[in-house]
């Protein structure tokens, strides 16, 4: 485990020496299944997977759950040990950002809408430190997973705008048997919560089957969405629409591929999920 820059840079040398391609799994830890399977997708890709553990504080906003983030290390260096990881980069915050740091990238327009109207702040903080991981570490291929969608494009269109040669690869969302997203935050919920929470997928399905019915009403589309997480017990929706996958766009009219997207509150614990809906 690399914990410093130096550490970090001695391992680089080595693979350089020896030639190795590097393909680069940033996290904030509390690793599950979903990270996993983007380990197991850079082991096909390249030669050495370094993984990054690092709860990045600058896509905190000061009344987000920063604080209480589960930060499980050793549990998630054996899992990384037992999916044949060899590098994982667990640097300070004073390492990433020392006191006099305070450069930071401007996310790009795809950033603004959705998860920009709720954490404005967010992906400014996202953009800064994987900007930074990938300056630190010479990677070939980045990988990201799609349950974060509007992060994906974000990140994609920030590569492009900032010409980095790393390749951005996304990686398919993993669920849990009863279809919930697997995430980091899931460990927040209640047994009872566990179950509301499951309405996500379930509603994502349901959008889905409309469309494929020949619903095309947009509108119609989202506020049936709506109402079914509300009857499952959502507590707070902040977006539930469908959206153009490039520029996340709100759709009116379904007429060409869309990604249904919902962001809500289950108990106290914020929820994301999402679904490439593809169209005749
Ligand atoms: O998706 C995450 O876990 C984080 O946003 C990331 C990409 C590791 C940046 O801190």
């Amino acid at each position: 485990m690399a914990k410093t820059f130096q550490q970090l840079t001695q391992i680089l040398d080595e693979l350089r020496v020896a030639e190795r391609s590097i393909g680069l799994v940033p996290t904030m830890g509390a690793l599950h299944a979903g990270h996993l399977s983007l380990v197991e997708r850079s082991r096909v890709v390249a030669d050495t997977t370094i993984v990054s553990i690092f709860v990045n504080p600058t896509q905190f906003a000061p009344t987000e759950d920063l604080a209480k983030y589960p930060r499980p290390l050793e549990r998630d260096l054996e899992q990384l040990q037992k999916a044949g990881v060899s590098v994982a980069f667990v640097p300070e915050v004073a390492e990433i950002y020392p006191d006099d740091c305070t450069t930071s990238i401007v996310a790009p327009r795809v950033a603004q809408q959705l998860e920009g109207e709720y954490r404005p702040s967010h992906f400014g903080g996202v953009c800064t430190v994987v900007l930074k991981l990938l300056h630190l570490i010479p990677a070939e291929v980045a990988f990201f997973g799609e349950k974060d969608f509007q992060q994906l494009a974000v990140i994609r269109q920030m590569a492009k705008d900032l010409n980095l040669v790393t390749r951005i690869e996304g990686c398919p969302i993993i669920r849990e048997s009863d279809g919930l997203a697997m995430s980091s935050r899931n460990v927040y919920l209640s047994t009872a919560e566990r179950e509301i929470a499951a309405s996500l997928n379930q509603t994502l399905s349901f959008v889905e089957g409309q469309i494929n019915q020949g619903e095309t009403d947009g509108h119609i589309l989202m506020a049936e969405m709506r109402q079914r997480l509300i009857d499952a017990g959502v507590s707070d929706i902040d977006y539930a629409v469908l959206a153009q996958p490039s520029n996340l766009e709100i759709v009116d009219e379904v007429t060409e591929d869309c990604v249904a997207l919902i962001a809500c509150h289950v108990g106290q614990t914020r929820l994301l999920d999402n679904r490439v809906i593809q169209v005749d």
